[in-house]
């Protein structure tokens, strides 16, 4: 069944709406539509947590709740989902919830404008945790900014939600919210606002008729990127066909040679699934963007942006994986390493669409990513570089490096591979493989960093492997 209506629950209620604005995003519905003030608008661009609220999901029946930036995500996309705002949060009997509560107890707030968003981050870690340590804690929090709090009392108040026991209305209409979204989820969406179309197929079969008869419509995945263009450009997207609902692109397939993750996993569950193969990638992960971005991001949307400082891209490249394209044809396999071709172009062509990619698995190789950036967490990096290497018996069987970062391009250092291959590992060859950075790599000055900054840092970070791997240790201070 395919209809025009988009459905989700909202107040323990059912609400439709009938062919909504595709472009209209989540925030400017809560705002001015059913006029709920409490979230906010700092940046309109993902970085600062103001406008966060909480979506509740069934997945295999159970409920799971993530949240997200409302100011980058476009309406359409609440179909079959549970909206949750900080005002919902106290009970009927006007009692504030224990998050809440253990906000004003700890003091975790000052011009209050911040609160909100950071409310609703905690309470998605408190609905999805049942202990709250440090790293959760820290993670959690990543992608909300606070200019006068001060982050302290508002993870002492995160802190003392572990003894405090999860019996909150939510958890008591629990039953109630799962049977709505039961009865909600099951049609495909198409919706027609004046010039502007918006499709969520729910198989691979209705999508590709929907890309025949709209070759120029854009594909949605997790729009962390795509949204920009309409909150940030002040654009408009005419015709949108939303990933998210194919349940097809929505896998994981795993043996013990390789990984292959489907377009439509997020980057949050992806950084589960790569931890115990790879704990570098998964380290990087942790400081992509925040919770609220990786909930939504995806691995394949990271791709198909060919962004020269896409975190996961060298990360894919240094690991030889490849990417399986949809295209007129069928599916067709392409190293990731031949996929980028120039700034932000790739091999697809139109109507063509990642649908996974593929990454081997070495467990005797040495595998470690670094990335610079200005901030710690949720900044995008200046550079990002990735090294996997096969070694026996002290020489260098495999070298496989990339940077982001360095060109207009994610892309292999080829020349420093040459000169470290077949060679025995040591402080000499690395400090001689150094300077072949510049023949590798002309960065660019920009706002970020300038070219010197960047070649001396590459420089570094290659030196930082070798010292890494040759003691045996990590150098960090995370
Ligand atoms: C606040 C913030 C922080 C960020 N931090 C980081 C960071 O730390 N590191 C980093 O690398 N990036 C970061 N980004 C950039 C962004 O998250 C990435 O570009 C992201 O990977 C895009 O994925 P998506 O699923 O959201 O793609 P979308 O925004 O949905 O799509 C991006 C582009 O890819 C196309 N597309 C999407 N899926 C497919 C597909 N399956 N097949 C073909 N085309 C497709 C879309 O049409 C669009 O052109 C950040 C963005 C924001 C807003
Ligand atoms: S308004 Fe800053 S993240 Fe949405
Ligand atoms: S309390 Fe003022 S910005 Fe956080």
């Amino acid at each position: 069944m395919v209809s025009n209506t988009i459905q989700f629950i909202y107040n323990n209620q059912i609400c439709s709406i009938k062919n909504p604005d595709p472009n209209k995003t989540v925030l400017d519905y809560i705002r001015n539509d059913l006029k709920k003030i409490g979230t906010k608008e700092g940046c309109a661009e993902g970085g600062c947590g103001a406008c966060t609220v909480v979506l509740g999901e069934l997945k295999n029946s159970k409920l799971i709740y993530k949240s997200i930036n409302s100011c980058i995500s476009f309406l359409p996309s609440l179909n079959g989902k549970h909206l949750i705002l900080v005002e919902n949060l106290m009970s009927k009997k006007n009692q504030l919830h224990p998050i809440q509560e253990a906000m004003v107890k700890f003091h975790g707030s000052q011009c209050g404008f911040c609160t909100p968003g950071f409310i609703m981050s905690l309470f998605a870690m408190y609905k999805n945790f049942k202990k709250f340590n440090n790293e959760i804690i820290e993670e959690t929090l990543s992608g909300n900014l606070c200019r006068c709090t001060g982050y302290r009392p508002i993870i002492e108040a995160a802190k003392s939600l572990n003894n405090k026991k999860d019996n909150d209305h939510f958890k008591k209409d629990q039953i109630k919210i799962i049977k709505l979204l039961k009865k909600i989820n099951n049609n495909e969406i198409e919706i027609s606002y004046k010039d502007k179309k918006y499709f969520s197929p729910k198989s691979i079969n209705s999508l590709k008729k929907i890309i025949k008869k709209n070759p120029n419509a854009h594909f949605l995945s997790g729009g962390t990127d795509l949204s920009l263009e309409v909150t940030k450009l002040r654009g408009e997207i005419k015709n949108i066909i939303s990933l998210n609902s194919v349940k097809e692109l929505n896998f994981v397939k795993k043996n013990k040679n390789f990984i292959e993750i489907g377009a439509g996993v997020s980057l949050y569950d992806f950084q589960n699934i790569i931890k115990s193969h790879y704990l570098d990638f998964y380290n990087i992960l942790k400081r992509y963007g925040s919770v609220q971005i990786r909930n939504v991001g995806t691995i394949s949307g990271n791709i198909a942006t060919a962004s020269p400082i896409g975190d996961t891209l060298p990360l894919l490249l240094s690991l030889d994986a490849v990417v399986k394209i949809n295209n007129k044809s069928g599916l067709e396999i392409i190293p990731l390493n031949k996929f980028f071709i120039s700034y932000r172009k790739t091999k697809l062509k139109k109507g063509d669409f990642v649908y996974s990619v593929k990454i081997p698995i070495n467990k005797k190789n040495y595998f470690r990513a670094y990335k610079i950036s200005k901030r710690f967490d949720d900044d995008i990096s200046t550079v990002c570089a990735s090294f996997n290497f096969l070694i026996k018996n002290k020489r260098i069987i495999d070298a496989k490096i990339a940077y982001g970062g360095m060109s207009e391009i994610p892309k292999r250092a080829t020349l420093i591979e040459k000169k470290l291959n077949n060679s025995v590992f040591s402080e000499e060859l690395f400090l001689n493989a150094q300077n072949l950075i510049e023949d590798d790599f002309s960065p660019i000055d920009d706002m970020r960093a300038s070219k010197n900054y960047r070649i001396e840092i590459a420089r570094n970070l290659l030196m930082k492997f070798f010292y890494e791997i040759n003691t045996n240790s990590n150098i960090r201070i995370n």
